[in-house]
């Protein structure tokens, strides 16, 4: 993903002519140039994609070059900054480079040739370091991110665009059918960004009856509507600097949706019932078990919002697309299960596990998880056996034991077959499987080799 994306430079300067000659020169080199008059509207800019690198100016109105370079440095954004700074004032450059971490200072008038030379090895170093930290963590877990477990490469890809997203304060749209782990991976971006020590609060669209989702989000005035005895923050201004969950957004009222833009657009909210407007820092995940692009076809989602929304895409994959992250997710939840009802199983036979491998799993990671909760409840100790996996789940297959299968095929009949059929259809295949080998099929079969081939006249 990240060789494709195109790669984006912040200009901050309040001198126009100074920052149009920067981003032409940004633009010769083939980068992308943004452009923000001043520290404030650098912020702003950086709050909805991640840049590559930045060029700031140092003296500027409203919030200059020094005390953007620091908040950035609070906020711990590893984005490089080149500084331009006065001829000959090398004393104060240093102190840049070195208090407040910029990339490197360019004295002005500012050398094309110079910038784009200095750029390339900035964004060298960002993509560098970013690499190695990402490294750093995967050798750390390896094959999970937080509480999230896969190694499938499906999942290694999400885990790496979580990574990729979490520093920024990017709004991320999360898709994935029901129980793919969206919530989870909406609390891993909160975690691994800035805001990790701000609350991460979440609201889900669909369970609030409309007159009530506004008045959640935004908060209300005593006396505001019939009901309304107390004045009370809404989730914008709990999330204050953390992270709002905005979970099934093509359910909320698409009145909503339009002032949910609104707000997202300026950083300021009233109250119901209110009058003056508050300022809020809230960085964004929304999530959603439709189709996006469906869903503004079916006019649920404002195509705005989900534009807005859509700085970054992450789509979970089904857990039938991923089966091999079945048995590491299988481990994790039977320690959790033990955690949570003081159980001892130790794990899962492998006739249970091949099993769990042929279900389709339509209610994903939760369904999986349910399952799992019930079978260890009911074993409390031991390894967990084909025998206790729910009815349920169908298995419409038998297995060959591990030891003596030759290639570990599967057996199928369709719903509705008599046992005798069955029964019939299942010696067929074992002697298939074993080029007729009747004494091994008949040990296969755990019955004697005459009742086999008094099965087979029959
Ligand atoms: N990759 C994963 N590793 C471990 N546990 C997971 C993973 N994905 C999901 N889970 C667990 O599965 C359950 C469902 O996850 P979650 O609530 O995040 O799904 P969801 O996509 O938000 O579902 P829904 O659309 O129904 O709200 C949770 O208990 C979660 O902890
Ligand atoms: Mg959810």
């Amino acid at each position: 993903m990240a060789e494709s994306e195109p790669i984006r430079i912040l200009v901050v300067d309040d001198d126009p002519e100074q920052r149009d000659a920067v981003a032409a020169m940004v633009a010769a080199k083939g980068y992308v140039p943004e452009t923000a008059q001043h520290g404030e509207e650098a912020l702003e800019k950086m709050g909805t994609v991640p840049f590559n690198a930045i060029v700031t100016d140092l003296f500027m109105p409203v919030l200059d070059g020094t005390q953007l370079l620091r908040t950035l440095l609070e906020r711990g954004d590893l984005t490089p900054a080149i500084v331009l700074t006065g001829f000959g004032d090398i004393s104060h450059a240093v102190s840049i480079v070195h208090d407040l971490r910029a990339f490197w200072f360019l004295e002005k008038p500012v050398q094309p040739q110079v910038l784009q030379a200095l750029l390339e090895r900035a964004i060298r170093h960002e993509s560098l370091s970013r690499e190695a930290a990402m490294l750093q963590r995967q050798v750390g877990y390896r094959g999970t991110l937080l509480d999230m477990v896969g190694e499938s490469s499906a999942m290694q890809q999400v885990f790496a665009l979580i990574q990729r997203v979490a520093p920024s304060a990017a709004s991320v749209l999360i898709s994935g059918e029901s129980g793919t782990g969206k919530e989870l991976a909406a609390q891993a971006i909160h975690k691994l960004s800035p805001r990790a020590s701000a609350p991460f609060v979440a609201i889900n669209c669909a369970a609030l009856p409309e007159h009530l989702i506004e008045s959640e989000l935004f908060g209300h005035e005593r006396g505001a509507f019939t009901g309304a005895l107390t004045r009370r923050a809404g989730c914008f201004e709990q999330a204050h600097r953390g992270t709002l969950f905005l979970d099934e957004i093509t359910e909320m009222p698409v009145g909503t949706q339009a002032k949910l833009l609104r707000v997202l657009q300026d950083g300021k909210i009233r109250r119901l019932g209110g009058i003056s407007e508050t300022s809020v820092d809230v960085r964004i995940v929304a999530a959603t078990n439709r189709q996006p692009e469906k869903a503004i076809e079916e006019k649920r989602l404002r195509e705005d919002l989900y534009y807005r929304l859509n700085v970054f895409q992450i789509s979970l994959p089904a857990l039938r697309h991923r089966k091999e992250d079945l048995s590491s997710l299988a481990e994790v939840l039977i320690r959790e299960m033990n955690a949570k009802h003081g159980c001892e199983v130790d794990g899962i036979e492998s006739e249970a596990l091949a099993k769990l491998m042929c279900h389709s799993w339509p209610g994903n990671v939760r369904e999986l998880r349910n399952v799992l909760e019930r079978m260890v409840i009911v074993a409390r100790e031991g390894t967990l056996r084909s025998q206790q996996l729910p009815p349920t789940l169908g298995v419409p297959q038998v297995n060959l034991p591990a030891s003596d299968a030759p290639t570990g095929s599967v057996f199928k009949f369709r719903e509705g077959a008599t046992l005798d059929e069955v029964e019939r259809a299942y010696i067929q295949f074992t002697l298939n499987q074993i080029g007729n080998n009747k004494r091994r099929a008949a040990k296969i079969l755990g019955i004697g080799e005459r009742t086999l081939h008094s099965r087979v006249a029959e």
